[in-house]
């Protein structure tokens, strides 16, 4: 049967910030400088929808192969953004997480993580989830091997894997976006997003707004979930021409 579900968890591809700056002839880390104005905006719409869990994807594995300056802007915006950002996380009730290893970022940075993760363990919001230094294939194998390390000869399922993921509690993606045209999910939430819905917008996460994501909320609501099953074909006639020419064929 066709269930409908509302959209709980929503992952965010940031892309488009180098593209973005280029065009106007700016150098790339002046675009990610301006996407990361952006973030505090769709966190409040994704807060407003009623989301249970919102990941937005600031830093993948592959990214470390990027020019030494923009691995610094990312890492210092990463830093910007939780000392600014720390008293609006409780004042919301958020719990804030970063998934990925965060072990290359500076130690300063890295006790701010441990600081606010903790801190904002208590509160009962939305998750906030930053992928900082992530790649959904690692984040596979790290759950594996958790899981062996902890149950050692047992069998893994569905469900045992998933509470080794690197945040459980924020569950399936429901709806990821791509922002700057590209349609590929990029090794991001692999595991997650195996029925969620897919959502590419052409504008670049610098000019990506509130409204755009409202817009796309509501659009994805309307859409169908199957979940890899179909409702029953109520009004098919046992008796049609068309029945009996199925039955022929399947005989
Ligand atoms: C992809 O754009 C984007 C990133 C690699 C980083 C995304 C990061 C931010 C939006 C800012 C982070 C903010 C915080 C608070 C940590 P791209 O540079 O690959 O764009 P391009 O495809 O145009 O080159």
């Amino acid at each position: 049967m066709a269930k409908s579900k509302s959209i709980e968890h929503v992952a965010i591809i940031m892309d488009g910030n180098g593209r973005w700056a280029a065009e106007r002839a700016h150098r790339r880390v002046w675009g990610h400088i301006r996407g990361s104005n952006v973030v505090n905006d769709i966190v409040e719409a994704a807060d407003e929808m009623g989301c249970k869990a919102l990941t937005l994807y600031a830093f993948s594995t592959e990214n470390f192969s990027r020019p030494q300056e923009e691995i610094t802007t990312l890492f210092r915006l990463l830093k910007k953004f939780i000392k600014r950002e720390r008293k609006r996380v409780m004042e919301k009730n958020l719990r804030f997480k970063i998934i990925g290893d965060i072990s290359a970022l500076p130690e300063d940075t890295q006790k701010l993580i441990s600081s606010l993760e903790r801190d904002s363990m208590v509160n009962k919001g939305m998750w906030l989830n930053f992928a900082f230094s992530y790649g959904g294939r690692v984040e596979i194998i790290d759950a594996i091997n958790s899981f062996i390390e902890k149950n050692p000869g047992e069998q893994i399922t569905e469900e045992s894997f998933a509470a080794n993921l690197y945040n459980p509690e924020a569950g399936d993606v429901d709806l990821m976006i791509r922002t700057g045209g590209d349609q590929r999910i990029s090794n991001f939430l692999l595991w997650q997003v195996a029925y969620g819905e897919l959502y590419f917008t052409p504008n670049k996460w610098p000019e990506f707004t509130k409204e755009e994501f409202y817009q796309i909320f509501e659009k994805v609501s309307g859409r169908e979930r199957r979940f890899g099953s179909v409702a029953a074909d109520l009004d098919y006639d046992q008796t049609s021409a068309q029945a009996k020419l199925n039955k022929e064929l399947l005989k």
